[in-house]
């Protein structure tokens, strides 16, 4: 089955990692991809944006499935354009992006379907949001409606935050993502993530993660794409996952159906795990980076015949997928000033001889000059582990780093400190 996997980050490095092990693989590409991706498939620097150049590439290689990565090309029709052209495509539909593109429209599913989920109301002025805050209290969460890199939340302790969250969304901080606001109800636990395969009508249940989205120890300072995460999740049970799939999953299957819109690709659920149970606070329609190195690190199946199932609408079909029950860890090597302007071009030495069986070293931004690794983006390596308990994981992920050359990375040194608080 010749693949083109589409996306440059550590999520893809790992997914084609994960895709070259497949004895049903014939050729693997992948566009643009990055070093790390170039060890396991053949790169090619498609211009991703032209969607007829993908499917003229896809044509020509004979390309069985394309596996869409990033939600960006989701949200730009990629998954819609391809499926037009009669090419299986692992990925949303634009409008099924919209489960992440847009908050209020993932309440009103919610709403529909009477899923687990914090109140909210909707705003398209400040006056009548602010009246609404005076009226509710805090604290209390204002989100800009649309896509705004992770910076459109903010969680008011008091009543004064929230109004001036609401001046930003109106006044245009977050752009168009700002011309509608979304107010939730605080809710309180814990968090963590669950992901799922989806094919439109059906669900198969990966597993659960947590991540670390603070750039600083203590889960302090500015959010980031995530500095490290671990799977499992140890504050998801099983019987919080049946709830997930029962109660926020499947329905939320059948709102995108009924109203012509199915869900096809990964389902990325964010909860909030608390005293009533797992609640949904929002929806990504893609693996999670560095959520996807830690799950591939587990997935003991072969995973392409499942997507080329979901592509194809028939997941009820597949055997479910086997787990390692040890925990995998990974630590994310950034550049130094992440998450703001990162340092770039510094040498990356000492990477070739780390990755073993329980140990891989996902690229994300790197770039090759002359056989030299150099970095070239924020989050530049995902140092990823796999043991027999979450800290055997995570002083083999440590020691890893330890034989890594780089002057400008850095990362943080207590991942995964929740689950070793629970003794796990
Ligand atoms: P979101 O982009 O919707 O995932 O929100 C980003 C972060 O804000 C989440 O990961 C939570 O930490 C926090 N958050 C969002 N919604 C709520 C809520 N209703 N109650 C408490 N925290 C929230
Ligand atoms: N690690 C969080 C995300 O991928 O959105």
């Amino acid at each position: 089955m010749n693949t083109l996997l589409i996306g440059s980050g550590g999520r893809e490095h790992a997914l084609a990692w994960k895709i070259a092990q497949s004895d049903r693989l014939g050729h693997l590409y992948a566009a643009p991809g990055n070093p790390g991706i170039a060890t396991c498939a053949e790169c090619v620097a498609l211009d991703l944006s032209d969607h007829n150049l993908i499917i003229e590439f896809c044509r020509d290689k004979a390309i069985d499935l394309v596996v869409v990565g990033p939600e960006a090309p989701l949200v730009a029709g990629l998954a819609d354009d391809l499926r037009d052209a009669d090419i299986a495509c692992f990925g949303a539909s634009r409008e099924a992006a919209q489960l992440e593109g847009s908050k209020a429209f993932t309440k009103e599913i919610c709403d529909l379907k009477d899923i687990p989920t914090a109140g909210w109301a909707r705003f398209n002025n400040a006056p009548k949001a602010k009246a609404y805050i005076r009226q509710v209290g805090a604290p209390i969460v204002v989100k800009a409606d649309g896509l705004a890199a992770g910076k459109g939340v903010t969680v008011a302790e008091t009543v004064e935050q929230a109004s001036a969250a609401i001046d930003d969304c109106f006044e245009g901080v977050f752009g168009e993502a700002g011309a509608e606001v979304v107010i939730e109800e605080f809710l309180t636990g814990e968090e963590a993530s669950f992901f799922c395969i989806c094919d439109g009508k059906s669900a198969m249940p990966l597993a659960g993660a947590q991540d670390h989205k603070r750039v600083g120890e203590g889960d302090t300072g500015p959010n980031t794409g995530g500095m490290g995460a671990y799977s499992p999740a140890p504050v998801l049970t099983d019987e919080h996952i049946d709830v997930v799939m029962s109660r926020i999953v499947q329905p939320t299957l059948e709102g995108m159906a009924e109203r012509g819109t199915p869900f096809m690709g990964v389902l990325y659920a964010g909860l909030m795990i608390g005293d009533e149970g797992p609640k949904l606070i929002e929806y990504n329609v893609r693996f999670g980076d560095p959520e996807c190195q830690v799950l591939m690190m587990r997935l003991k199946s072969d995973l392409l015949p499942v997507l080329l199932a979901a592509a194809q609408g028939q997941l009820a079909e597949c055997e479910p997928l086997q787990w390692s029950d040890d925990p995998a860890l990974t630590v994310v090597m950034a550049a130094e000033g992440y998450p703001g302007a990162p340092k770039k071009g510094g040498e990356i030495a000492g990477l070739e001889t780390l990755s073993d069986d329980s140990v891989m070293v996902f690229h994300a931004g790197t770039t090759e000059k002359g056989g030299r690794i150099l970095a070239n983006g924020g989050r530049v390596l995902n140092v990823t582990a796999i043991a027999e308990s979450v800290g055997a994981a995570r002083e083999k992920a440590y020691s890893a780093i330890d034989r890594i050359e780089w002057d400008d990375g850095f990362f943080r040194k207590d991942i995964a400190w929740r689950a070793l608080k629970r003794g796990e």
